[in-house]
């Protein structure tokens, strides 16, 4: 049992819902678990003032909680695991590239409702340097809009109709690290030793070359090392992303104490889910590569278990792009476990599945995921093929030797797959932060134009324009119905192919992930009627197959799923259990050619029960021959178990 959950438990004993003793009952109830978190990383001898500054602070930040806020808060916690419903459906965007701005945005909730869309990622709308700035994960500040966007007001009227609409809202807190225009930053710059300690800096190169023995590059290609020169204030200061984004020094508490405010402001502007980024890089020790360390698991579950005291209804989604066996880890183990990020991006699956779509097989995806362990009952992923990033290739070693076949060369395989150095492959990728040095490499691209779509137009070969389209519907299909929340890049649904057009921006040119960060084509969607476009096929199955989701609970994610082995490795079979005879099973060819399957398990799993059953995704009976099932290349079946 959570702390969440313990919180529901005393909230359903009171007769009087008072919103303010059920704060100070969660503080008493939290108060345990802040105190252990906050002395492991700050122990108690030297920071006792630094907890009583906390205690006040806690009561400050939920004092101006807006009342609006605070009753929805108590609401959420009664409603349970909300974030495990079915009738969730995400999308990621960035407003610029969408529709002009935030007040655009809101123009467009129609758009939204008629796809099922109730779940949104905004990129970030804070401001941030005006040349190369990330894509906003530069912050300026955490809380002002940009005015590109907009105005506060636009942004505090766009959350107010999101919770008349039933949108759910995720922003980013980008909490490793600022822009070097930050205020703080700038003090720094300025001479200031308090502000100097907010960041790791340094008089001299001698500390940074002993953490550069084992710190990994991010960007090797564009930002090599992890620490940056700054020459107005005669100091090295540790950039382990870009040399203009520096990375905040938590075993400061005070900078705890000022990101604990920012964050919980930025909730207090009607953010339902916030995106904690990159925060596997939170606490930095010298010899280590200064990922996923203890410490920065305690630090997350402190801003986590301090945030659920004031603002309850707030959620945290883990941006860990790790190991499998690490990303779990944010759902928090031990004392920690559900206590930590109730939500983690599916990186793993995401990743197995362009593994398994370049090899046309599903090996390596069964034996990854077999060895992932389970995730708290609590806890739930946010499914996922693309999103603004890059794809890397985060497979484990030894399962990929485990299949005979040797890491750097499948490494490379997959690179020329999708890079274009393969003739015959129909995938139309860049490549990403390409290091010459190891041979690694990540993958950039949409995934329309990865799934083969933009070389199928380009050749006018029907086949191929089939197979693309098959296959985006296929993978959409899966993260629909793999248990979670499933989040739509937007341009996806309308099979977006490649934006080029990042190449003639100075700011942009040296990052080939802007090739998937296109703008929203207003145009094709004014066409979706023209039935015959692929564009309109893609939308309207996955209109359709959002629809049956949010319809139907098995779609929730009861911590239910399994692999079911079929004995063709072309095959991927899942089945999602609900309530009582409830039952989902998947299945999806990732073979350029019809595969066959033995039915005879299936029928045992009952899903023959009443007759042949119904492929959901077409509406249409399965055909049986000699028990035998044949499923088409990148065909996606969803079957039914009442
Ligand atoms: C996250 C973001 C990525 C950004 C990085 C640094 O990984 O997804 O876009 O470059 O953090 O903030």
């Amino acid at each position: 049992m959570n702390q969440a959950s313990i919180h529901r438990l005393v909230a359903a004993q009171l007769k009087q819902k008072d919103a303010d003793v059920l704060f100070d009952l969660r503080l008493a109830a939290n108060l345990p678990l802040i105190q252990n978190l906050f002395s492991s990383l700050y122990p108690d001898d030297n920071h006792q003032g630094h907890f009583t500054k906390l205690m006040d602070l806690l009561s400050k930040l939920y004092a101006s909680r807006p009342s609006e806020l605070k009753k929805q808060d108590l609401k959420r916690l009664d409603s349970g695991n909300w974030y495990q419903s079915e009738k969730i459906m995400g999308m990621q965007l960035y407003v610029e590239h969408f529709n002009k701005d935030l007040n655009g945005l809101k123009e467009k909730l129609p758009y939204f409702k008629d796809l099922g869309v109730n779940f949104l990622h905004l990129m970030p709308i804070t401001t941030r340097p005006s040349g190369e700035n990330d894509g906003g994960y530069a912050v300026n500040s955490y809380l002002q809009v940009d005015k590109r966007y907009g105005t506060k007001e636009d942004l505090l009227a766009l959350t107010s109709e999101f919770r008349k609409e039933g949108i759910y809202l995720m922003l980013d807190f980008v909490v490793n690290h600022t822009s070097n225009e930050f205020s703080w930053a700038k003090k720094a710059i300025k001479g200031d030793k308090k502000y100097q300690g907010y960041y790791y800096t340094f008089e001299d190169y001698t500390i940074p070359a002993e953490f550069e023995k084992t710190l990994p590059e991010v960007f090797p290609e564009t930002s090599p090392g992890s620490f940056t020169y700054v020459p107005e204030m005669d100091r090295w200061v540790m950039t382990v992303f870009n040399s203009y984004q520096w990375d905040l020094n938590y075993t400061n508490p005070e900078v705890f104490l000022e990101m604990l405010t920012n964050l919980v402001k930025l909730t207090d502007l009607g953010v339902d889910v916030v995106r904690f980024d990159a925060l596997a890089f939170l606490w930095k020790k010298m010899g280590t590569i200064s990922q996923n360390l203890p410490e920065a698991h305690n630090l997350v579950a402190l801003f986590r278990m301090c945030l659920q005291v004031v603002a309850p209804g707030v959620i945290l989604l883990a941006e860990a792009i790790v190991a499998p066996t690490d990303i779990i880890k944010y759902f928090g183990e031990d004392q920690k476990m559900g206590n930590e990020c109730e939500v983690a991006y599916n990186a793993s699956l995401m990743a197995l599945l362009w593994n398994s779509i370049a090899t046309k097989r599903t090996s390596l995806l069964y034996k990854s995921w077999d060895h992932v362990p389970p995730k708290p009952v609590d806890c739930t992923w946010i499914n996922y093929i693309r999103c603004h990033d890059d794809i890397g290739l985060g497979y484990e070693n030894q399962l990929i030797q485990e299949l005979g076949w040797n890491p750097d060369m499948h490494r490379k395989f997959l690179l020329d797959y999708y890079c274009q150095h393969l003739d015959w492959s129909p995938a139309k990728g860049l490549m990403f932060m390409y290091n010459p040095k190891t041979g690694d490499g990540r993958i950039t691209g949409s995934a329309a134009s990865l799934l083969g779509l933009e070389k199928a137009l380009e050749l006018k070969d029907d086949v191929l324009i089939h197979h693309a389209m098959n296959k985006i519907i296929m993978l959409h299909g899966i993260i629909l119905a793999f248990g979670g929340i499933p989040l739509i890049y937007a341009g996806d649904e309308i099979a977006t192919l490649n934006d080029y057009s990042f190449r003639n921006d100075d700011s942009k040119k040296e990052d080939s992930r802007w090739v998937n960060r296109p703008l929203q084509n207003w145009e094709t969607i004014s066409n979706l009627d023209d039935k015959d476009l692929p564009q309109s096929k893609v939308y309207h199955t996955l209109q359709k197959l959002i629809s049956i989701r949010k319809s139907d609970p098995v779609f929730a994610d009861n911590n239910s799923l399994s692999l079911c082995h079929t004995g063709n490795d072309h095959i991927l079979v899942f089945e999602k259990r609900g309530n009582q005879q409830d039952g989902l099973l998947v299945l999806c060819n990732f073979d350029e050619n019809a595969q066959v399957i033995e039915t005879g398990w299936i029928k045992r799993l009952g899903y023959f029960a009443k007759g042949d059953p119904i492929n959901l995704v077409t509406g249409e009976k399965l055909v049986m021959k000699s028990a035998l099932l044949e499923i088409a290349p990148y065909q996606l079946i969803w079957l039914k178990r009442d």
